[in-house]
């Protein structure tokens, strides 16, 4: 296995799902919004306070490109749908990954996790982050060749499903 994109919403465990799957399968960890970090030379928050959501997108855009050229295991940032241009080159891969969980759980971990800042759900209400979730879930759904559903289960129980359905793929 060269390479594995996961996607899904903020708080569905994309980047420590990476992280085993990566170990697992002895390929880098790709992390596009520590990725856009290093090009902006700038945080995420401070990304959308200064030069505000559009350029956080054209960035997100221009490293999803370069590692879809590399040998990895990408973890998207929840919003990598919202360019058009994004999903024609996810569409267009194979071993793409939704990890899908409930707005409840989600909304419960992106409260409690004090390590990710995050511009689109730190600041909003429980009803607005539900409703950006149901907007996007047709597009994971459309996107993805995998769907795995995470509730209930822990990170090496994700990423065994994940190895196992692609092994089953091959
Ligand atoms: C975003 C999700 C974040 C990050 C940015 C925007 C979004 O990534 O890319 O704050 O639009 O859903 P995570 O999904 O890793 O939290």
């Amino acid at each position: 296995m060269k390479q594995l994109t996961l996607i899904g919403f903020m708080g569905s465990g994309k980047s420590t799902t990476g992280q085993m799957l990566s170990k697992e399968l002895g390929i880098p960890l790709l992390e596009l919004d520590q990725m856009i970090e290093k090009e902006a030379k700038m945080s995420i928050p401070d990304i959308f306070d200064l030069k505000g959501e559009a350029y956080f997108r054209e960035l997100e855009t221009v490293v999803l490109t370069k590692a879809l050229n590399s040998i990895g295991v990408i973890a998207t940032g929840g919003g990598v749908l919202t360019n058009n241009k994004n999903v024609n080159q996810l569409k267009s891969i194979h071993n793409v990954i939704y990890l899908k969980g409930e707005a409840s759980t989600l909304i419960e971990r992106i409260k409690n996790d004090s390590i990710n800042k995050r511009p689109l759900a730190d600041t909003s209400t429980e009803i607005e982050i539900t409703k950006r979730l149901e907007n996007r879930v047709s597009q994971y759904e459309e996107v993805a060749d995998i769907i795995i559903e995470i509730e209930n289960k822990s990170i090496s129980e994700i990423t065994l499903e994940i190895l196992n359905q692609l092994e089953e793929m091959k």
